[in-house]
């Protein structure tokens, strides 16, 4: 058993009563490499924001698990050696068994996600408490999900998305005993959160995607007041990575995200954390992209890999800033 407390990491649950009260949200990012974990913590040291590193099973299978977990004892060592100590979670995102999220807390993490949300409602609840029931005799904080997002969730693939049923909310948390809860209310996983035919255009051609629920989210608000709220598939897409990827030969289309003003709103309700990949690896292979069409001689990973991870810190620490209000929460 090695637990996340020697490792340096915290678990959520301080983090999101700063966040309830200060009504921010919490950053979580995924990571996959190095680049990204170094670009995470520069962001997140330099803007003093607290952060949730996040990893999917994906992520185990690409890096290794036990990599993964020294990364992240590194990234609490790194943050330090930068010069300002922040809360750094480790967190299983979309963990889809009891299996994995045991596998996760005895191995370092401070917090797991079990995504239920594809089972029976009563499914559901038995598996978040079996998960919880585990976790918490380590301290370790649980996050479930009511609702279905449209997308990819690892290997679960959902045609369409169902709000989450603000009636089920408190039955769901007293039951379970979650620590957080992520809901659905319109936004989905990855660079095409809508179909073209769902959205506007601007007078720049820019799809504009239909408003997420709030009325949902106020009503969850209602009935859980102060409890922890989670968004996934919160990325924005911005327009700027599509156009330079399509500009360096890629073929990104019809490409729609969640516009930044609208969780800048979420994070002043109820929303704690959120979560964003996709905005990341645009950010990333934008740059790639630029490298490889500018300078089609450099074969050096550092030289294309070096700029992703710039270009992914400057948008981090904007996110802090700017959409999550998380900077100088840390
Ligand atoms: O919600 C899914 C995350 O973006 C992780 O994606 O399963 O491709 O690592 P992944
Ligand atoms: P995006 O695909 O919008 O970045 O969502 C990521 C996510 O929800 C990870 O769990
Ligand atoms: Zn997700």
């Amino acid at each position: 058993m090695i637990s996340y407390k020697d490792l340096g990491l915290v678990n959520t649950k301080e983090m999101f009563e700063g966040a309830v009260k200060g009504g921010y949200a919490i950053p979580a990012y995924n990571f996959n490499n190095m680049e990204q974990l170094q670009a995470i913590v520069q962001a997140c040291v330099e803007t003093k924001s607290p952060v949730i590193l996040q990893v999917s099973k994906g992520a185990r299978n690409y890096a290794n698990a036990t990599l993964l977990r020294n990364m992240a004892r590194g990234a609490v060592e790194y943050a330090k050696e930068l010069g300002h100590e922040i809360p750094i979670a480790l967190h299983l995102d979309h963990g889809s068994d009891f299996e994995i999220c045991k596998a996760c807390i005895d191995n370092g993490f401070s917090s797991v996600m079990i995504d239920g949300s594809h089972h029976s409602y009563d499914d559901n609840v038995a598996l978040t408490k079996k998960v919880v029931e585990y976790a918490h005799k380590f301290d370790v904080t649980v996050e479930g999900e009511l609702g279905v997002l449209a997308g990819i969730e690892d290997d679960v693939v959902a045609e369409k998305s169902t709000y989450t049923k603000p009636e089920e909310v408190e039955d769901f948390v007293s039951k379970t005993g979650v620590d957080s809860l992520a809901i659905s209310i319109g936004t989905s996983h990855g660079a095409n959160k809508f179909k073209p035919e769902q959205c506007t255009k601007n007078e720049d051609g820019i799809l504009i995607p239909p408003p997420l629920r709030f009325d949902i989210l106020e009503e969850i608000e209602k009935r859980l007041p102060g409890f922890p709220i989670v968004l996934h598939g919160a990325s924005s897409v911005p327009v700027e990575y599509v156009n330079t990827i399509n500009e360096y030969g890629g073929s990104l289309k019809d490409s729609v995200g969640i516009p930044e003003q609208q969780l800048r709103k979420a994070a002043g309700l109820a929303v704690c954390k959120i979560n964003i990949d996709s905005d990341g690896r645009l950010a990333m292979t934008a740059a790639v992209r630029k490298v490889f069409a500018d300078e089609p001689g450099e074969f050096d990973p550092r030289k294309y890999l070096g700029p992703a991870r710039d270009q992914l810190k400057e948008m981090y620490m904007r996110k802090n800033r700017d959409v999550l209000g998380s900077a100088d929460r840390g």
